[in-house]
């Protein structure tokens, strides 16, 4: 079995049941992907996905991921997918060409992360390799979907409140200076997680700031900013659902975050000054 997946920089966690979700949904469709708001953990989700894919006979020549959030130049998708399955060729065949050749009967899970930009460039080649190639399956993972026919969406929530805590409270725990200030501190902690409604990348980032600031102080600063922006008031910003949004109803923050890359990276923190954190929903943030 040949996978090529980048291996995780840090623990996963929690998402069990996701996890199973997903992996049925692979099992049943060749075109599976994961959409949800920046940041909610599309990436790295879709990559545990595909490494416990990567055991499947039904992928005996291997799962790649072909990460696209570098690219602008729709002209260049065909290189990067020959690129990340590491095809070289010596004629002049063009990237689509020796694409179709190399995956005709391959069975094969390409993992396609970071298409946003180039959305409709890259729904189009990967109709014609799904139409080409009838043992090709395609995990993608995006905010919205890639509108193929046959593609099934997996809408990823934000996690659920035991699952923030435990993510939270791990990536505290990797903070210098910030190593025990959850501990003894789990209410404001849990309070955070919520007013951060479980984005991963916000609870991340979140956690990177102790080294300077203990749980309640970040959580104080956070009612400050919901109240500047609601006048003090509550539920005075309109409400605002989307892709994403908890199925729990939970209110949701989203991040106002460009969060590409490899989630294994485990890069939050190089994001962190780009990221202003967006009250999309203010209401309930201001109840304890
Ligand atoms: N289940 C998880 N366990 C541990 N870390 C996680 C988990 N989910 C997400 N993260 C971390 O949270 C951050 C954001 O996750 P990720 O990059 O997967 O989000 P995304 O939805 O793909 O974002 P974007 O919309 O920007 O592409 C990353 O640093 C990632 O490693
Ligand atoms: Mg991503």
């Amino acid at each position: 079995m040949r996978s090529r997946l980048p291996a995780e920089l840090n623990r996963f966690v929690g998402r069990d049941r996701e996890l199973e979700r997903l992996a049925r949904r692979l099992r049943e469709a060749r075109m599976v992907t994961v959409t949800g708001v920046d940041g909610v953990g599309k990436t790295r989700i879709a990559l545990r996905a595909a490494a416990a894919a990567a055991e499947q006979e039904r992928y005996c020549d291997g799962v790649r991921l072909v990460e696209l959030s570098a690219l602008d130049d729709p002209g260049l998708l065909g290189h990067a997918f020959v690129e990340a399955l590491g095809l070289t060729d010596h004629t002049a065949r063009p990237p689509r060409r020796l694409l179709l050749d190399h995956l005709a009967e391959r069975r094969i899970l390409l993992v396609v992360d970071g298409f946003e930009q180039l959305v409709d460039s890259c729904a189009e080649l990967l109709r014609e390799l799904l139409r080409a190639c009838p043992d090709l399956r395609v995990l993608a993972a995006g905010r919205l979907p890639l509108r193929i026919d046959g593609e099934r969406v997996f809408p990823l929530a934000p996690m659920g409140d035991e699952d923030a805590l435990r993510l939270f409270t791990e990536r505290a725990a990797g903070v210098r200076a910030g190593e025990r200030s959850v501990e003894g501190h789990e209410v404001a902690a849990a309070g955070l997680c919520r007013r951060l409604d479980g984005i991963p990348l916000a609870l991340e980032l979140a956690a990177g700031r102790l080294g300077t600031l203990s749980v309640e102080q970040l959580l104080r600063r956070l009612d400050d900013r919901f109240r500047l922006l609601t006048g003090g008031g509550r539920g005075a910003l309109p409400r605002h659902g989307g892709p994403g949004a908890g199925s729990s109803g939970r209110r949701r923050a989203g991040v106002g975050a460009r969060a590409r890359g490899s989630a294994a990276r485990g890069g939050a923190h190089a994001k962190a000054r780009r990221l202003p954190l967006r009250a999309e929903r203010g209401d309930g943030g201001l109840k304890r």
